[in-house]
């Protein structure tokens, strides 16, 4: 059993402590932007075939108390490399470095290297390559006052790279974001997903992904525990035979994109093939108030540009205002959401939203703004006064 830290996105700790423990794992803590739990190497392999919302699984090898640059390499030193590196193999070393014993954070870097490769030529007369390459084996350095942590990095690049968007067409979600998004909203797999303004299709393949149950690992090609000496093939393949087991079969499209750039649906298309969810998702080239609705059950999400980097403000406030009108006259039914950095846009929809969630988009407070539409049959209870 190991300490393992799973690094997500600002806020995210929340929706990623539960898919955590839904693969059968405990939290142990809660960070910013993280979460803590415990397991063996195997079970860093299902999480990071399995995290939706999780950028990186950190496996601790050692902690200790480091007030100098010798006391950090004695300590790194420490550790059985031998057992972990291939002597012949490839390594890198990644760092966050908050400490008055250093001032120079590659430095720090360097000689954690130093550290590993000098064990791995006294115990094997051999040594590894090493570089800035994340796609090898890939170390973490943790050094903050005087606390040292050294992990290996089971995912070595950020597991929201799933390896689908080929075209990221303009101001994309990370992929992580997307999937945070989807599971914060009251959508069932099995009903309608919609979404307009999809850009380059995050949310749709993310949304297919989830509704058939496909681990999202099953993209990717290259983990950073493959790198490692305890990897075992064969482990590896079962596990990805089991996650292909437990995938929900769906011929029929259940989500819709469409966006009014033409390139855009493009590249939602391209990404999608990628993804090997394209059969799930149907498209079109249309003004989001043209997209058709299927009748309700289902939920619809739009992420319109905020004036930030895309878009020009003023320009946005009819922009917002029509999304309001669209819900209320297209969208009966359905719960209904926002995708926004810019909160004062978000005014002009005209709708008392039920919920408003803090997101971060790379530093950037955003919020996810859930509607309830109702369908005219089905009105909003009355309030009951208190007796
Ligand atoms: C912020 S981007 C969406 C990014 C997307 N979530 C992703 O992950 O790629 C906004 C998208 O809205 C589209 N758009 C802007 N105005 C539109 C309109 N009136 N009707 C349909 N699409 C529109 C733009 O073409 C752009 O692709």
């Amino acid at each position: 059993m190991y300490p393992i830290l799973i690094t997500c996105p600002l806020e995210l700790p929340r929706i990623l402590a539960a898919e955590v423990e839904a693969l059968g794992l405990p939290i142990v803590a809660m960070h910013k932007a993280g979460v803590e739990t415990q397991g063996t190497f195997e079970d860093c392999m299902r999480l990071n075939l399995w995290l939706r919302t999780a950028h990186r699984v950190l496996l601790r090898l050692h902690e200790w108390k480091a007030t100098s640059p010798d006391a950090m390499y004695a300590g790194v030193k420490s550790v059985e490399w031998e057992r972990w590196i291939d002597p012949d193999g490839y390594v890198s070393v990644v760092s966050s470095v908050k400490t008055p014993s250093i001032d120079n954070s590659l430095f720090a870097n360097v000689k954690c290297k130093d550290a590993v490769v000098d064990r791995i030529r006294d115990k094997t007369g051999r040594r590894p390559d090493s570089g800035s390459s994340n796609d090898y084996a890939v170390l973490y350095l943790y050094w903050h006052a005087d606390v040292a942590m050294i992990y290996v990095d089971t995912s070595g690049t950020s597991l929201s790279d799933r390896g689908y968007r080929l075209n990221p067409h303009k101001a994309p979600m990370r992929e992580s974001l997307a999937a945070a998004v989807i599971l914060s909203m009251q959508w069932e797999p099995g009903t309608v997903f919609v979404n307009p303004m999809c850009g380059s299709g995050t949310l749709g393949i993310e949304a297919a992904l989830l509704g058939i149950n496909r681990a999202p690992g099953l993209t990717r090609t290259n983990f950073g525990f493959m790198h490692v000496q305890p990897y075992d093939p064969k482990v590896f393949d079962a596990m990805v035979k089991e996650a292909r087991s437990k995938e929900r079969k769906s011929r029929s499209p259940f989500v819709l994109c469409s966006d009014n750039d033409r390139r855009a649906i493009e590249a939602t298309r391209e990404n999608a093939k990628a993804a090997g969810v394209l059969h799930l998702i149907e498209t079109g080239v249309c003004d989001f108030t043209e997209t058709p609705i299927p009748p309700a059950p289902g939920a619809i999400v739009l992420n319109p540009e905020y004036g930030l980097r895309l878009g020009n403000v003023s320009a946005l406030i009819d922009v917002y205002a029509d999304i309001g009108d669209f819900f209320k006259q297209k969208c009966k039914g359905y719960w209904a959401y926002i995708f926004t950095g810019n909160l004062e846009l978000v005014k002009h929809v005209g709708l008392a939203a039920k919920k408003r969630m803090v997101f971060y988009s790379a530093d950037l407070e955003c919020r996810l703004f859930e509607y309830e539409i109702y369908d005219g049959s089905r009105r909003p209870p009355k309030a009951v006064e208190a007796p």
